[in-house]
């Protein structure tokens, strides 16, 4: 078991009616000057901004509106950190999915330094201070709500890229499934897949305990059981909070404390994909998910195919290793299919065209050669090609 050292500051207010319980007394222990930051529009739809605007009544509000899908450093994290500064923002309140929130992580953090704002989301100038954050999660994937991370895009370069501060860990998160009810099936199911592909991450690694194995299988199970029940039924809140339960723990680390790091490769394969053609960052990691898999099986890696395919598919047990690590792939992949995602690059618009030059930026951006299972440029091509 490798050594750790773990905090998370984020104060959760989980479930049904806690926005109109609490937000009001949340929100009074920070200033009075708020800026607002949201999407375009989801929360106006389902009577979440107007029900916020009510509850703030007195504060100074300010308001971000318009934040895209995989955020953009231009303008949204720029205009942020122009509001902050001019108007001396006291706290901010995300309301909205992760994107909302990642991007007001990097104004958050931007916004408290005079260095150029790039250079604070690049992490070439360290965050010292950040302004505050308050957010309300509108869509169960990121785990954004409970993480010091977040992920900003800068569409000249391709870049997506991660930013991390201790600093920008959300002072307290508001999850209430019920907001979720609203989502629409793609999302939904991006949601599940990058949760699912969270856990995979810390599951598929050098060093691991049992402990974290029982833990993350009963996760993936759970989304797996849950996801069918609101394909047929959008509005079941048990199945909704169980779901929005685990993916809150996904980015955090909790679901892998003692295990070793694995480099994160599909997330770093997807994120090239979602810099150069702005898909869906759950529906890009489903594709990967079983290219990847297939593609560092080896006698090296075997042990973890065995144990998740046992564990999370219940595959018998008795058979020869090999054949369990196939079934294990197959079965992950026929799951995302028989729930409705799309499983090649081609049904989410992207052709062959780029495959090279995505190899390439991520062979030089992520450092997948220090992976567990190493992967090098040509690897990576590889592996694009296998999800066209
Ligand atoms: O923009 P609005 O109108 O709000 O609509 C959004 C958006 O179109 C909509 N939506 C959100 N909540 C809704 C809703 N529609 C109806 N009802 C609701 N309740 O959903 C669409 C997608 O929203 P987005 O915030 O982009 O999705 P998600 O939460 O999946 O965030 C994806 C981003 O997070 C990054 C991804 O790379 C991507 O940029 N990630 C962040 C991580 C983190 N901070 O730890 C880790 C992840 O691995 C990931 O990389
Ligand atoms: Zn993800």
């Amino acid at each position: 078991m490798v050594n750790f050292d773990y905090q998370t500051p984020t104060r959760l207010i989980f479930g049904k009616g806690v926005v109109e319980e609490k937000l009001c007394s949340v929100m009074e222990q920070y200033g009075k000057r708020v800026l607002i930051t949201y999407g375009g529009g989801s929360i106006k739809r389902i009577g979440l901004y107007e029900q916020v605007i009510r509850l703030l009544e007195g504060k100074e509000i300010y308001e971000l509106p318009g934040i895209e899908p995989n955020p953009k450093f231009n303008p949204s994290v720029l205009e942020g950190v122009r509001i902050c500064k001019e108007n001396n923002i006291d706290v901010i309140l995300s309301v909205g999915g992760g994107s909302v929130l990642d991007c007001t992580k990097a104004i958050a953090g931007a916004a408290c330094s005079d260095a150029d704002p790039w250079d604070v989301v690049t992490m070439k100038v360290p965050t010292l201070k950040a302004i505050p954050i308050v957010d309300i999660i509108t869509l169960a994937a990121t785990g954004s709500e409970y993480d010091s991370g977040g992920v900003i895009s800068r569409t000249e370069t391709n870049d997506k890229l991660a930013y991390f501060s201790k600093l920008v860990f959300p002072a307290v998160s508001f999850i209430d499934p019920v907001y979720t009810f609203s989502l629409p099936v793609k999302q939904t199911l991006a949601g599940i897949a990058d949760c699912i592909n969270h856990i995979m991450e810390q599951y598929f690694c050098g060093e691991h305990i049992m402990m974290n194995d029982a833990f993350m299988e009963g996760a993936i199970k759970s989304l797996m059981k849950n996801v069918r029940i609101i394909l047929k039924d959008p509005q079941n809140y048990e199945a909704r909070a169980e779901i929005f339960y685990a993916t809150t723990l996904g980015c955090n680390g909790i679901y892998s404390l003692g295990n070793s790091d694995s480099g994160w490769p599909m997330h770093a394969i997807e994120h090239a994909l979602s810099g150069y053609y702005d898909i869906t960052h759950g529906e890009g990691l489903a594709i990967v998910t079983p290219r990847w898999m297939k593609h560092i099986l080896n006698d090296n890696t075997i042990e973890r195919f065995v144990s998740f395919g046992t564990g999370v598919f219940g595959i018998d047990p008795s058979l020869p290793e090999r054949e369990i690590a196939e079934k294990a792939i197959a079965a992950i992949y026929d799951f995302y299919k028989e729930i409705g995602i799309p499983m090649t690059l081609g049904e989410v618009g992207i052709d062959d065209s780029r495959i090279d030059e995505m190899a390439h930026h991520i062979a030089v951006n992520e450092g997948l050669e220090n992976a567990w299972a190493p992967l090098y440029e040509d690897d990576i091509a590889a592996i694009l090609r296998d999800c066209l």
